[in-house]
Protein backbone atom coordinates (compact mmCIF):
# COMPACT_ATOMS: atom_id res chain seq x y z
CA UNK A 1 0.00 0.00 0.00
CA UNK A 2 3.45 2.25 0.25
CA UNK A 3 2.63 5.06 -2.10
CA UNK A 4 6.19 5.99 -4.07
CA UNK A 5 8.03 9.25 -3.14
CA UNK A 6 6.03 12.56 -4.14
CA UNK A 7 5.40 16.06 -3.94
CA UNK A 8 1.57 17.16 -3.33
CA UNK A 9 0.60 20.77 -4.39
CA UNK A 10 -2.41 21.62 -3.41
CA UNK A 11 -4.26 24.50 -4.24
CA UNK A 12 -7.08 25.84 -1.76
CA UNK A 13 -4.79 24.90 1.23
CA UNK A 14 -6.58 26.78 3.53
CA UNK A 15 -10.46 25.70 2.45
CA UNK A 16 -13.05 23.96 4.17
CA UNK A 17 -12.42 20.50 2.37
CA UNK A 18 -8.60 20.87 2.77
CA UNK A 19 -8.83 21.18 6.82
CA UNK A 20 -11.74 18.86 7.50
CA UNK A 21 -10.78 16.38 4.79
CA UNK A 22 -7.06 16.45 3.54
CA UNK A 23 -4.77 17.07 6.16
CA UNK A 24 -6.32 14.57 8.86
CA UNK A 25 -6.18 12.06 5.68
CA UNK A 26 -3.00 12.59 5.11
CA UNK A 27 -1.50 12.46 8.56
CA UNK A 28 -3.35 9.05 9.06
CA UNK A 29 -2.06 7.47 5.83
CA UNK A 30 1.49 8.96 7.08
CA UNK A 31 0.52 7.13 10.55
CA UNK A 32 -0.16 3.82 9.05
CA UNK A 33 3.46 4.05 7.12
CA UNK A 34 1.51 4.64 3.54
CA UNK A 35 3.26 7.56 2.44
CA UNK A 36 6.62 7.50 1.35
CA UNK A 37 9.31 9.24 3.74
CA UNK A 38 9.95 11.15 0.70
CA UNK A 39 7.17 13.40 0.53
CA UNK A 40 6.07 16.68 0.82
CA UNK A 41 3.17 19.39 0.37
CA UNK A 42 3.05 22.45 -0.89
CA UNK A 43 -0.01 24.58 0.21
CA UNK A 44 -1.38 27.32 -2.39
CA UNK A 45 -3.53 29.68 -1.22
CA UNK A 46 -3.88 33.36 -0.44
CA UNK A 47 -4.93 34.25 3.04
CA UNK A 48 -1.83 32.98 5.23
CA UNK A 49 1.83 34.25 5.51
CA UNK A 50 4.47 31.35 5.17
CA UNK A 51 5.49 28.02 5.97
CA UNK A 52 4.88 28.35 9.78
CA UNK A 53 1.65 30.02 9.65
CA UNK A 54 0.80 27.31 7.18
CA UNK A 55 1.89 24.35 9.87
CA UNK A 56 0.03 25.91 12.17
CA UNK A 57 -2.99 25.70 10.38
CA UNK A 58 -2.31 22.26 9.19
CA UNK A 59 -1.89 21.02 13.07
CA UNK A 60 -5.05 22.96 13.68
CA UNK A 61 -6.71 21.05 11.45
CA UNK A 62 -5.50 17.36 11.89
CA UNK A 63 -5.93 18.30 16.02
CA UNK A 64 -9.90 19.43 15.09
CA UNK A 65 -10.63 16.82 12.56
CA UNK A 66 -8.31 13.78 12.94
CA UNK A 67 -6.25 12.00 15.40
CA UNK A 68 -3.18 13.36 16.42
CA UNK A 69 -0.20 11.96 17.55
CA UNK A 70 3.43 12.63 19.15
CA UNK A 71 4.15 12.19 15.11
CA UNK A 72 2.26 15.24 14.32
CA UNK A 73 5.30 17.66 14.52
CA UNK A 74 7.92 15.34 12.06
CA UNK A 75 5.01 15.26 9.74
CA UNK A 76 4.12 18.98 9.37
CA UNK A 77 7.81 19.34 8.50
CA UNK A 78 7.27 18.65 4.98
CA UNK A 79 4.74 21.48 4.58
CA UNK A 80 5.61 24.33 3.02
CA UNK A 81 3.53 27.26 1.62
CA UNK A 82 3.26 29.85 -1.16
CA UNK A 83 0.71 32.67 -1.21
CA UNK A 84 -0.37 32.82 -5.23
CA UNK A 85 -2.79 34.15 -7.54
CA UNK A 86 -4.24 31.77 -9.67
CA UNK A 87 -4.41 34.08 -12.60
CA UNK A 88 -0.87 35.57 -12.33
CA UNK A 89 2.40 33.77 -14.30
CA UNK A 90 4.73 35.12 -11.98
CA UNK A 91 3.38 33.09 -9.24
CA UNK A 92 3.68 29.75 -10.97
CA UNK A 93 7.21 30.76 -11.87
CA UNK A 94 7.98 31.23 -8.44
CA UNK A 95 5.58 27.96 -7.49
CA UNK A 96 7.81 26.21 -9.66
CA UNK A 97 11.48 26.96 -7.87
CA UNK A 98 10.12 25.98 -4.84
CA UNK A 99 8.73 22.27 -5.93
CA UNK A 100 12.58 22.21 -7.96
CA UNK A 101 13.93 22.95 -4.77
CA UNK A 102 11.48 20.19 -2.65
CA UNK A 103 12.09 17.64 -5.48
CA UNK A 104 16.12 17.72 -4.97
CA UNK A 105 15.83 17.97 -0.73
CA UNK A 106 13.29 15.32 -0.62
CA UNK A 107 14.68 12.92 -3.79
CA UNK A 108 11.23 13.10 -5.37
CA UNK A 109 12.03 11.75 -8.81
CA UNK A 110 9.64 14.41 -10.23
CA UNK A 111 6.38 12.74 -8.94
CA UNK A 112 3.79 15.67 -8.79
CA UNK A 113 0.22 15.07 -7.86
CA UNK A 114 -1.72 18.85 -8.43
CA UNK A 115 -4.76 18.58 -5.89
CA UNK A 116 -7.15 21.25 -6.80
CA UNK A 117 -9.37 21.78 -3.63
CA UNK A 118 -10.98 25.36 -4.94
CA UNK A 119 -13.74 26.42 -6.75
CA UNK A 120 -14.46 24.67 -10.39
CA UNK A 121 -14.26 27.87 -12.14
CA UNK A 122 -10.23 27.91 -11.85
CA UNK A 123 -9.90 24.44 -12.47
CA UNK A 124 -9.12 25.55 -16.56
CA UNK A 125 -6.77 28.69 -15.27
CA UNK A 126 -4.66 26.38 -13.03
CA UNK A 127 -4.83 23.55 -15.35
CA UNK A 128 -3.38 25.70 -18.41
CA UNK A 129 -0.62 27.59 -16.40
CA UNK A 130 0.79 24.62 -15.00
CA UNK A 131 1.43 23.70 -17.99
CA UNK A 132 2.45 26.59 -19.73
CA UNK A 133 4.71 27.46 -17.01
CA UNK A 134 6.48 24.83 -16.40
CA UNK A 135 5.16 22.03 -13.40
CA UNK A 136 4.21 19.84 -15.24
CA UNK A 137 7.25 18.86 -17.52
CA UNK A 138 8.91 16.85 -14.67
CA UNK A 139 10.26 13.16 -15.72
CA UNK A 140 8.52 11.28 -12.84
CA UNK A 141 4.46 11.20 -12.81
CA UNK A 142 2.37 14.10 -13.01
CA UNK A 143 -1.65 13.53 -11.69
CA UNK A 144 -4.19 16.05 -11.49
CA UNK A 145 -7.23 15.68 -8.96
CA UNK A 146 -9.98 17.93 -9.30
CA UNK A 147 -12.90 18.32 -7.02
CA UNK A 148 -16.62 18.08 -8.24
CA UNK A 149 -18.99 20.23 -9.91
CA UNK A 150 -17.45 19.32 -13.01
CA UNK A 151 -19.62 21.35 -14.74
CA UNK A 152 -23.48 22.54 -14.59
CA UNK A 153 -24.32 20.65 -17.47
CA UNK A 154 -23.21 18.51 -20.47
CA UNK A 155 -22.03 21.44 -22.48
CA UNK A 156 -20.10 23.36 -19.55
CA UNK A 157 -18.05 19.80 -18.91
CA UNK A 158 -17.19 19.46 -22.12
CA UNK A 159 -15.63 23.26 -22.24
CA UNK A 160 -13.80 22.36 -18.95
CA UNK A 161 -12.46 19.24 -19.72
CA UNK A 162 -10.88 20.36 -23.16
CA UNK A 163 -9.01 22.97 -21.05
CA UNK A 164 -7.97 20.83 -18.67
CA UNK A 165 -6.87 18.09 -20.98
CA UNK A 166 -4.62 20.53 -22.77
CA UNK A 167 -2.35 20.33 -19.77
CA UNK A 168 -3.20 16.07 -18.54
CA UNK A 169 -3.82 13.21 -20.47
CA UNK A 170 -7.20 11.56 -19.59
CA UNK A 171 -4.80 8.75 -17.82
CA UNK A 172 -3.46 11.69 -15.50
CA UNK A 173 -7.15 13.01 -14.37
CA UNK A 174 -8.48 11.82 -10.88
CA UNK A 175 -11.92 13.18 -10.82
CA UNK A 176 -12.95 13.33 -7.45
CA UNK A 177 -16.45 11.42 -6.39
CA UNK A 178 -15.96 10.65 -2.84
CA UNK A 179 -18.90 8.25 -2.80
CA UNK A 180 -15.89 5.74 -4.76
CA UNK A 181 -13.97 5.75 -1.70
CA UNK A 182 -16.43 4.83 0.86
CA UNK A 183 -15.76 1.57 2.43
CA UNK A 184 -19.56 -0.13 1.23
CA UNK A 185 -19.85 1.26 -1.75
CA UNK A 186 -16.43 -0.51 -2.80
CA UNK A 187 -18.13 -3.69 -1.75
CA UNK A 188 -20.91 -3.34 -3.96
CA UNK A 189 -18.18 -5.13 -6.18
CA UNK A 190 -17.08 -7.66 -3.46
CA UNK A 191 -20.26 -9.01 -2.27
CA UNK A 192 -21.42 -9.55 -6.22
CA UNK A 193 -18.02 -10.98 -7.70
CA UNK A 194 -16.41 -12.70 -4.73
CA UNK A 195 -19.70 -14.84 -3.36
CA UNK A 196 -21.67 -17.52 -5.37
CA UNK A 197 -24.94 -16.54 -4.34
CA UNK A 198 -25.50 -13.11 -5.45
CA UNK A 199 -24.17 -13.54 -9.34
CA UNK A 200 -26.99 -15.84 -10.44
CA UNK A 201 -29.81 -13.87 -8.80
CA UNK A 202 -28.65 -10.90 -9.86
CA UNK A 203 -30.54 -10.16 -12.97
CA UNK A 204 -34.23 -9.45 -14.10
CA UNK A 205 -35.44 -12.71 -13.15
CA UNK A 206 -34.94 -12.96 -9.66
CA UNK A 207 -34.68 -8.73 -8.59
CA UNK A 208 -38.16 -7.25 -8.59
CA UNK A 209 -36.17 -3.54 -7.89
CA UNK A 210 -33.35 -1.43 -6.24
CA UNK A 211 -33.43 1.31 -4.13
CA UNK A 212 -31.03 3.46 -3.49
CA UNK A 213 -31.43 5.99 -0.43
CA UNK A 214 -28.78 9.03 0.09
CA UNK A 215 -30.56 10.96 2.40
CA UNK A 216 -29.22 13.87 5.03
CA UNK A 217 -30.34 15.58 8.08
CA UNK A 218 -27.79 19.15 7.14
CA UNK A 219 -29.42 21.35 5.69
CA UNK A 220 -27.88 24.15 2.50
CA UNK A 221 -25.47 25.28 5.63
CA UNK A 222 -23.36 27.75 4.35
CA UNK A 223 -23.25 26.56 0.81
CA UNK A 224 -26.17 28.49 -0.26
CA UNK A 225 -24.23 30.30 -3.03
CA UNK A 226 -22.95 27.04 -4.85
CA UNK A 227 -25.75 24.76 -4.08
CA UNK A 228 -28.78 27.36 -5.32
CA UNK A 229 -27.12 27.37 -8.52
CA UNK A 230 -27.29 23.53 -8.48
CA UNK A 231 -29.72 21.74 -6.65
CA UNK A 232 -30.14 18.67 -5.58
CA UNK A 233 -30.07 16.47 -9.01
CA UNK A 234 -26.64 17.86 -9.59
CA UNK A 235 -25.04 18.02 -6.25
CA UNK A 236 -25.95 14.51 -5.81
CA UNK A 237 -28.06 12.64 -8.65
CA UNK A 238 -25.06 13.37 -11.64
CA UNK A 239 -22.49 11.90 -9.50
CA UNK A 240 -23.06 9.98 -6.40
CA UNK A 241 -26.23 8.05 -7.25
CA UNK A 242 -25.25 7.45 -10.50
CA UNK A 243 -21.81 6.20 -9.46
CA UNK A 244 -23.84 3.55 -7.17
CA UNK A 245 -26.26 2.52 -9.82
CA UNK A 246 -23.19 1.91 -12.11
CA UNK A 247 -21.90 -0.27 -9.54
CA UNK A 248 -25.01 -1.92 -8.71
CA UNK A 249 -25.72 -3.08 -12.33
CA UNK A 250 -22.21 -3.54 -14.34
CA UNK A 251 -21.41 -6.44 -15.70
CA UNK A 252 -18.57 -8.59 -13.82
CA UNK A 253 -15.24 -6.62 -15.54
CA UNK A 254 -12.87 -9.49 -16.77
CA UNK A 255 -10.22 -8.57 -14.74
CA UNK A 256 -10.06 -5.85 -11.54
CA UNK A 257 -8.55 -3.24 -13.75
CA UNK A 258 -9.03 0.60 -13.85
CA UNK A 259 -10.27 0.44 -17.94
CA UNK A 260 -12.33 -2.96 -17.26
CA UNK A 261 -14.41 -1.69 -14.56
CA UNK A 262 -14.73 1.75 -16.03
CA UNK A 263 -16.46 0.31 -19.26
CA UNK A 264 -18.16 -2.12 -17.45
CA UNK A 265 -19.79 1.20 -15.90
CA UNK A 266 -19.62 3.24 -18.71
CA UNK A 267 -21.99 0.53 -20.79
CA UNK A 268 -24.46 0.77 -17.74
CA UNK A 269 -24.80 4.66 -18.48
CA UNK A 270 -24.94 3.93 -22.17
CA UNK A 271 -27.91 1.74 -21.50
CA UNK A 272 -30.04 3.77 -19.19
CA UNK A 273 -33.14 4.65 -20.90
CA UNK A 274 -33.63 8.20 -22.23
CA UNK A 275 -36.13 9.89 -20.86
CA UNK A 276 -38.00 12.41 -22.98
CA UNK A 277 -38.49 16.12 -21.99
CA UNK A 278 -42.56 15.14 -21.59
CA UNK A 279 -41.88 11.92 -19.75
CA UNK A 280 -40.11 13.88 -16.74
CA UNK A 281 -42.97 14.10 -14.41
CA UNK A 282 -43.60 10.46 -14.34
CA UNK A 283 -40.13 9.29 -13.89
CA UNK A 284 -38.68 12.22 -11.31
CA UNK A 285 -40.07 13.84 -8.83
CA UNK A 286 -38.19 17.02 -6.73
CA UNK A 287 -38.78 18.15 -3.33
CA UNK A 288 -37.69 21.76 -1.30
CA UNK A 289 -37.94 21.21 1.97
CA UNK A 290 -40.07 23.91 4.10
CA UNK A 291 -39.34 24.05 7.85
CA UNK A 292 -39.65 22.05 9.92
CA UNK A 293 -38.38 19.57 13.26
CA UNK A 294 -34.91 17.86 13.16
CA UNK A 295 -33.68 16.55 16.49
CA UNK A 296 -36.24 18.34 18.14
CA UNK A 297 -34.79 21.42 17.31
CA UNK A 298 -37.15 24.06 14.56
CA UNK A 299 -35.32 24.38 11.52
CA UNK A 300 -36.01 27.34 8.48
CA UNK A 301 -37.77 26.44 5.24
CA UNK A 302 -34.85 26.49 2.55
CA UNK A 303 -36.22 29.29 0.96
CA UNK A 304 -35.55 31.18 4.58
CA UNK A 305 -31.79 29.99 4.13
CA UNK A 306 -28.95 32.85 3.91
CA UNK A 307 -28.44 33.21 0.69
CA UNK A 308 -31.19 31.57 -1.04
CA UNK A 309 -33.49 33.29 -3.15
CA UNK A 310 -36.77 33.87 -1.44
CA UNK A 311 -38.84 32.55 -3.89
CA UNK A 312 -36.05 29.99 -5.24
CA UNK A 313 -36.95 27.04 -7.78
CA UNK A 314 -34.41 24.75 -6.71
CA UNK A 315 -34.74 21.35 -5.84
CA UNK A 316 -33.52 19.93 -2.24
CA UNK A 317 -35.03 16.61 -2.89
CA UNK A 318 -34.96 14.04 -5.85
CA UNK A 319 -36.53 10.99 -6.45
CA UNK A 320 -36.26 8.95 -9.66
CA UNK A 321 -37.03 5.88 -11.35
CA UNK A 322 -34.40 4.42 -13.89
CA UNK A 323 -34.68 1.75 -16.57
CA UNK A 324 -31.50 0.24 -17.88
CA UNK A 325 -32.40 -1.38 -20.94
CA UNK A 326 -29.98 -4.32 -21.75
CA UNK A 327 -30.44 -8.58 -21.18
CA UNK A 328 -30.02 -8.51 -17.67
CA UNK A 329 -32.10 -5.35 -16.47
CA UNK A 330 -34.95 -5.16 -19.02
CA UNK A 331 -37.86 -4.37 -16.59
CA UNK A 332 -36.46 -3.68 -13.18
CA UNK A 333 -36.68 -0.32 -11.73
CA UNK A 334 -33.61 1.33 -10.48
CA UNK A 335 -35.24 3.75 -7.66
CA UNK A 336 -32.89 6.69 -6.06
CA UNK A 337 -33.59 8.83 -3.89
CA UNK A 338 -31.45 11.90 -2.36
CA UNK A 339 -32.55 14.92 0.06
CA UNK A 340 -31.49 17.63 1.95
CA UNK A 341 -33.04 18.10 6.08
CA UNK A 342 -34.35 14.68 5.82
CA UNK A 343 -35.50 12.05 9.31
CA UNK A 344 -32.43 10.59 8.96
CA UNK A 345 -28.51 10.73 7.69
CA UNK A 346 -28.56 7.51 5.60
CA UNK A 347 -27.00 6.26 2.47
CA UNK A 348 -28.54 2.75 1.82
CA UNK A 349 -29.02 0.13 -1.11
CA UNK A 350 -32.11 -1.96 -1.04
CA UNK A 351 -32.09 -4.96 -3.47
CA UNK A 352 -35.73 -6.67 -3.30
CA UNK A 353 -35.79 -9.89 -4.69
CA UNK A 354 -39.10 -11.22 -6.42
CA UNK A 355 -41.88 -12.72 -4.58
CA UNK A 356 -41.48 -16.96 -4.63
CA UNK A 357 -44.57 -18.14 -6.47
CA UNK A 358 -46.74 -19.16 -4.27
CA UNK A 359 -47.22 -18.94 -0.18
CA UNK A 360 -47.46 -22.42 1.56
CA UNK A 361 -47.70 -20.64 4.93
CA UNK A 362 -50.68 -18.63 4.41
CA UNK A 363 -53.58 -20.81 5.87
CA UNK A 364 -51.40 -20.41 8.86
CA UNK A 365 -51.38 -16.87 8.86
CA UNK A 366 -47.69 -16.12 8.07
CA UNK A 367 -46.88 -13.30 5.32
CA UNK A 368 -44.49 -13.95 3.57
CA UNK A 369 -41.99 -10.57 3.09
CA UNK A 370 -39.88 -10.49 0.17
CA UNK A 371 -36.41 -11.01 0.34
CA UNK A 372 -34.08 -7.68 0.53
CA UNK A 373 -30.15 -7.66 0.60
CA UNK A 374 -29.57 -4.37 2.13
CA UNK A 375 -26.27 -2.64 1.85
CA UNK A 376 -25.83 0.53 4.63
CA UNK A 377 -23.42 2.51 3.26
CA UNK A 378 -23.34 5.12 6.01
CA UNK A 379 -23.72 5.73 8.92
CA UNK A 380 -23.29 2.66 10.29
CA UNK A 381 -21.47 0.01 7.60
CA UNK A 382 -23.88 -2.93 6.99
CA UNK A 383 -24.95 -5.98 5.36
CA UNK A 384 -27.70 -7.70 5.98
CA UNK A 385 -29.81 -10.37 4.35
CA UNK A 386 -33.65 -10.67 4.95
CA UNK A 387 -34.96 -14.13 5.20
CA UNK A 388 -38.14 -15.80 6.48
CA UNK A 389 -37.80 -18.18 9.07
CA UNK A 390 -39.75 -21.25 11.17
CA UNK A 391 -41.34 -19.21 14.53
CA UNK A 392 -39.99 -20.94 17.18
CA UNK A 393 -42.31 -22.88 18.73
CA UNK A 394 -45.16 -22.14 16.66
CA UNK A 395 -46.75 -25.27 13.97
CA UNK A 396 -44.91 -23.31 11.13
CA UNK A 397 -45.57 -20.20 11.25
CA UNK A 398 -43.35 -17.80 9.51
CA UNK A 399 -41.43 -14.74 10.64
CA UNK A 400 -38.87 -12.40 8.92
CA UNK A 401 -35.51 -12.58 10.43
CA UNK A 402 -32.38 -10.48 9.03
CA UNK A 403 -28.77 -11.72 8.73
CA UNK A 404 -26.53 -9.28 9.73
CA UNK A 405 -22.54 -7.90 9.10
CA UNK A 406 -21.32 -5.13 10.42
CA UNK A 407 -17.60 -3.78 10.10
CA UNK A 408 -18.03 -3.08 13.88
CA UNK A 409 -18.20 -6.59 14.86
CA UNK A 410 -14.58 -6.93 12.87
CA UNK A 411 -12.13 -6.45 15.97
CA UNK A 412 -9.46 -3.43 15.54
CA UNK A 413 -11.10 -2.32 11.93
CA UNK A 414 -10.59 1.19 11.40
CA UNK A 415 -12.75 1.88 8.33
CA UNK A 416 -11.15 4.78 6.13
CA UNK A 417 -12.49 8.02 5.52
CA UNK A 418 -13.38 7.73 1.84
CA UNK A 419 -10.48 10.86 1.34
CA UNK A 420 -7.67 8.56 2.79
CA UNK A 421 -9.20 6.27 0.63
CA UNK A 422 -8.92 7.97 -2.46
CA UNK A 423 -5.18 9.91 -2.01
CA UNK A 424 -4.14 6.91 -1.23
CA UNK A 425 -5.04 5.60 -4.80
CA UNK A 426 -4.29 8.55 -6.27
CA UNK A 427 -0.45 8.31 -5.41
CA UNK A 428 -0.27 4.80 -6.01
CA UNK A 429 -1.95 5.80 -9.33
CA UNK A 430 -5.15 3.60 -9.16
CA UNK A 431 -7.77 5.85 -11.09
CA UNK A 432 -10.28 2.51 -10.70
CA UNK A 433 -12.59 4.76 -8.26
CA UNK A 434 -12.59 8.01 -10.13
CA UNK A 435 -14.39 9.34 -12.73
CA UNK A 436 -13.76 8.53 -16.22
CA UNK A 437 -14.88 11.32 -18.59
CA UNK A 438 -17.09 9.00 -20.80
CA UNK A 439 -19.03 8.57 -17.27
CA UNK A 440 -19.45 12.76 -16.68
CA UNK A 441 -20.11 12.71 -19.92
CA UNK A 442 -22.95 10.22 -20.41
CA UNK A 443 -23.99 10.95 -16.72
CA UNK A 444 -24.87 14.85 -17.77
CA UNK A 445 -26.67 14.12 -21.02
CA UNK A 446 -29.19 12.17 -18.74
CA UNK A 447 -28.94 14.75 -16.47
CA UNK A 448 -29.32 17.75 -18.65
CA UNK A 449 -33.10 16.62 -20.09
CA UNK A 450 -34.12 16.87 -16.61
CA UNK A 451 -33.17 19.47 -15.91
CA UNK A 452 -34.11 21.78 -19.01
CA UNK A 453 -37.86 21.04 -18.25
CA UNK A 454 -37.24 21.43 -14.17
CA UNK A 455 -35.65 25.05 -15.11
CA UNK A 456 -38.73 26.06 -17.19
CA UNK A 457 -41.41 25.19 -14.81
CA UNK A 458 -42.03 26.27 -11.07
CA UNK A 459 -41.92 24.02 -8.77
CA UNK A 460 -44.36 23.62 -6.24
CA UNK A 461 -42.32 24.64 -3.53
CA UNK A 462 -42.39 24.08 -0.66
CA UNK A 463 -43.54 20.65 -0.66
CA UNK A 464 -41.71 18.37 2.09
CA UNK A 465 -41.38 18.98 5.79
CA UNK A 466 -37.47 19.29 7.18
CA UNK A 467 -37.15 15.93 9.74
CA UNK A 468 -39.58 14.30 7.16
CA UNK A 469 -39.01 11.57 4.45
CA UNK A 470 -39.81 13.75 1.40
CA UNK A 471 -42.78 14.64 -0.89
CA UNK A 472 -45.93 12.71 -1.14
CA UNK A 473 -44.90 11.97 -4.69
CA UNK A 474 -41.63 10.54 -4.00
CA UNK A 475 -43.47 7.47 -2.48
CA UNK A 476 -46.21 7.50 -4.91
CA UNK A 477 -43.27 7.08 -7.51
CA UNK A 478 -42.74 3.26 -6.04
CA UNK A 479 -46.37 2.62 -5.02
CA UNK A 480 -47.75 3.17 -9.05
CA UNK A 481 -45.39 0.16 -9.31
CA UNK A 482 -46.73 -1.76 -6.67
CA UNK A 483 -43.23 -0.95 -4.66
CA UNK A 484 -42.42 1.36 -1.42
CA UNK A 485 -39.20 2.57 -0.03
CA UNK A 486 -38.45 -0.16 2.13
CA UNK A 487 -35.69 1.89 4.88
CA UNK A 488 -38.77 3.92 5.79
CA UNK A 489 -41.08 0.43 6.55
CA UNK A 490 -41.32 -1.27 9.39
CA UNK A 491 -40.09 -4.61 8.47
CA UNK A 492 -41.73 -6.35 10.92
CA UNK A 493 -44.18 -8.38 9.32
CA UNK A 494 -45.47 -5.29 7.48
CA UNK A 495 -45.04 -5.32 3.45
CA UNK A 496 -45.67 -2.61 1.34
C1 LIG B 1 -21.37 16.28 -1.54
C2 LIG B 1 -22.49 17.25 -1.78
O1 LIG B 1 -20.87 15.81 -2.75
O2 LIG B 1 -21.86 15.18 -0.78
C3 LIG B 1 -23.09 17.71 -0.47
O3 LIG B 1 -21.98 18.37 -2.48
C4 LIG B 1 -23.50 16.53 0.37
O4 LIG B 1 -24.20 18.55 -0.69
C5 LIG B 1 -22.36 15.54 0.48
O5 LIG B 1 -23.85 17.00 1.65
C6 LIG B 1 -22.81 14.27 1.18
O6 LIG B 1 -21.70 13.49 1.42
P1 LIG B 1 -21.66 12.43 2.59
O7 LIG B 1 -20.33 11.76 2.47
O8 LIG B 1 -21.85 13.17 3.88
O9 LIG B 1 -22.82 11.52 2.32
Amino acid sequence: NKAPASLILLFGATGDLAKRKLYPSLFSLYEKGWLSNRFAVVGVARRLKGDEDFRHWVKDSIRTFGKPSARLEEFISHFYYQSHDVSDSSSYIQLKKLVDRLDETYSLEGNRVFYLAMSPEFFGTVATHLKEDGLTETKGFKRLVIEKPFGHDLQSAIKLNNQIRKAFLEEEIYRIDHYLGKEMVQNIEVIRFANAIFEPLWNNRYISNIQVTSSEILGVEDRARYYDKNGALRDMVQNHMMQIVSLLAMEPPIRLTTDEIRSEKVKVLRALRKIKPEEVHRFFVRGQYDKGRINGKEVPAYRDELNVAPDSNTETFVAGKLLIDNFRWAGVPFYIRTGKRMRKKSTEIVVQFKDIPMNLYYKNGSHLNPNLLVINVQPEEEITLHLNVKKTGKIMETTPIKLNFSTRNIDGMNTPEAYETLLSDCLRGDATNFTHWDEVALSWKFIDTISKVWEKEKGEFPNYEAGSTGPKASDELLAKDGFCWWSDTELNGKNC
